[in-house]
């Protein structure tokens, strides 16, 4: 079975159950704008949410434009890109300015690009840290800087290379 098979028959499922009234909302992970105009061109429900990598080093401008054009809300999966952003000076230099820390700065440009973001922590305090982001605002030149910072590197696989 073509892998377009297997999510197609898979998303056929879930509309089902959509429609029967069981789940609330459907969605995707790990999809390209591709992936999804495929899917669509053949289904009725659009999906919800598409979970994705995404942090500044792999912003995915193309992905966060076709999602939100279709209303689809794109997720962050590791965010914070494992931690390897916390040393990065543009984002150490903005973190400064509002005495915040730099997954903060991170987590506050996700959401003012109306991005969900789900950091995993199994540390109390970083948990806390992670949530005090609504008492600043970034500008828009800072999330621009951010956004500078796109290099298309990813830290898992590239769904293209991924059976699903
Ligand atoms: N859909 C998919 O294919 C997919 C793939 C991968 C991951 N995910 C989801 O994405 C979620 C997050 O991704 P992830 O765990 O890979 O990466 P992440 O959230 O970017 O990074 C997690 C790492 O960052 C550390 N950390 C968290 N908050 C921090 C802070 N404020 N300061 C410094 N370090 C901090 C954590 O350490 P401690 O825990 O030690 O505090 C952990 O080592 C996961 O829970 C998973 O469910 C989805």
């Amino acid at each position: 079975m073509a892998r377009q098979d297997k999510y197609k028959d898979t998303w056929k499922a879930l509309e089902r159950l959509y429609e029967e009234g069981s789940v609330r909302a459907i969605g995707v992970s790990n999809f390209h704008v591709h992936h999804l105009k495929d899917l669509m061109k053949d289904s009725h429900v659009v999906p919800a949410v598409n979970q994705v990598e995404l942090h500044p080093s792999l912003i995915q401008q193309e992905l966060q434009d076709f999602c939100g054009a279709q209303n689809i809300q794109l997720e962050a999966w590791s965010p914070l890109m494992r931690g390897k952003l916390n040393d990065n000076t543009t984002i150490l230099g903005i973190a400064q300015k509002y005495g915040k820390t730099p997954a903060q700065i991170i987590l506050r440009w996700d959401i003012q690009n109306k991005i969900v973001t789900i950091p995993k922590s199994v540390t109390p305090s970083r948990i806390r840290e992670n949530a005090g982001i609504f008492d600043f605002v970034l500008t828009p030149d800072e999330l621009k800087q951010i956004d500078s910072l796109n290099g298309n590197k990813r830290i898992g696989t590239d769904p293209d290379k991924l059976i699903f």
